[in-house]
């Protein structure tokens, strides 16, 4: 059977650190066992265009491992030419990179390691927080340049306590979110998701749930987004709900790029209706050099905390979306049953809600 892994290149950092496992070096740690069942097993970074590895392959791959961090895009287009694929993995959480609707009709079955980079992401969130709303990024790209000048910075930091923070989506990521949240005494801990969290589980961590959103951005003054990219979530912070957010609010997005509406998050910026951005995650991966969150500035040239997509991919994480994956891989080949939280689709259907109401 052919086995194919698009991963991201680890270069120098992947050959001398070997906990890297979700390189094209370290192949998730599963080149050997997968190989001495007999398996076919093609590793490769190169996913664009007819002549990459990612499109000559799935032609006759019956496995393919796809990360979100690099993540080879599993178009309808490319869906029809993969003949023999069964079962799409993700080393990580979000498959929104495979078309999952085509997934359904053709009987090919996604999962992801559910749960696998969860508190990776949340402690990446509320650092995110963190950061815009003391405003660290300016403070220290101040001090590196040789400056001293607490005023410029003290302008615009403030404290989290006392701030009213809501998340858009309450699972696994936000939910953490909320408990990490805690204890800073936030005047308010806001939720915006169509699953309502169960009563005790809303009570642990105090949350409010607000079904209009509209109505719960107006309310925040931190929002942070966490939920799966799908028809429902594509472009929905974009210009027009970004009116509604407060004057000066800060958002955090480690969902997925596409979520916001890149240019119109760096018009608020730019006009002050935003006071900061953050997160890791880009519409486009790898993101151009000239991508527009690369440099997008409040009016005082800070609230940019945006960096690579890595969040969920500590080397933490990558020990765990590792042996899920080959759990996942072991479970299909010996005819086993996958553990059901981890199935995104199943044959010929949607295992989750979480992409969508269907
Ligand atoms: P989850 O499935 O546990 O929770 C997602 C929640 O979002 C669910 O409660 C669902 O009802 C809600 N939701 C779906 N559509 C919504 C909508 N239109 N409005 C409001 N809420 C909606 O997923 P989990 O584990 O919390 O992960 C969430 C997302 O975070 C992933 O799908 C992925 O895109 C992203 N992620 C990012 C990582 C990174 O490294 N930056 C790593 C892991 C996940």
């Amino acid at each position: 059977m052919k086995i194919l892994a698009i991963l991201y290149k680890g270069g120098n950092a992947a050959t001398s650190e070997p906990r890297l496992l979700g390189t094209v070096e370290n192949q998730l740690g599963i080149r050997k066992w997968l190989e001495s069942q007999g398996h076919e097993y093609i590793v490769s970074d190169s996913k664009e265009g007819a002549d990459s590895d990612f499109q000559k392959h799935i032609a006759d791959a019956e496995i393919l491992i796809t990360t979100p961090f690099h993540p080879g895009y599993l178009t309808a287009d490319l869906v029809a030419k993969a003949k023999k694929l069964k079962l799409c993995v993700t080393a990580g959480v979000g498959s929104d990179h495979i078309d999952l609707n085509a997934a359904v009709k053709n009987g090919i079955q996604v999962l992801e390691v559910s749960g696998s980079n969860v508190v990776s992401v949340a402690e990446h969130v509320v650092m995110s927080i963190l950061l815009l709303v003391r405003n660290f990024v300016p403070a220290h790209e101040m001090i590196e340049r040789g400056d001293w000048m607490v005023s410029d910075i003290a302008r615009n930091a403030f404290d989290l306590e006392g701030k009213v923070v809501g998340t858009i989506g309450a699972g696994r990521i936000g939910y953490r979110v909320l408990q990490r949240l805690m204890p800073f005494d936030c005047k308010e801990l806001l939720y915006f998701d169509y699953a309502p969290l169960p009563e005790a589980a809303a009570k642990a961590v105090n949350a409010r749930r607000v079904e209009d959103l509209k109505d719960f951005v107006s309310q925040c003054d931190v929002i942070t987004v966490n939920c799966p990219l799908h028809e429902g979530t594509l472009g929905l912070v974009n210009a027009d709900l970004l009116k509604h957010f407060k004057k000066g609010a800060w958002l955090v997005n480690t969902a997925r790029g596409a979520i916001c509406d890149k240019d119109a998050v760096a018009a608020a910026l730019a006009s002050g209706h935003l006071n900061g951005y953050a997160g890791d995650v880009w519409n486009v991966q790898p993101a151009p050099k000239d991508h527009v969150l690369r440099t997008a500035k409040n009016t005082l040239g800070g609230g940019n905390g945006m960096v690579p997509h890595y969040s969920g991919t500590t080397l933490d994480a990558q020990a765990r979306y590792a042996s899920g994956t080959k759990s996942i891989i072991e479970n299909y080949l010996s005819g086993k049953a996958q553990e059901p939280q981890n199935i995104i689709v199943g044959i010929g259907k949607f295992e989750t809600k979480a992409y969508g109401q269907r």
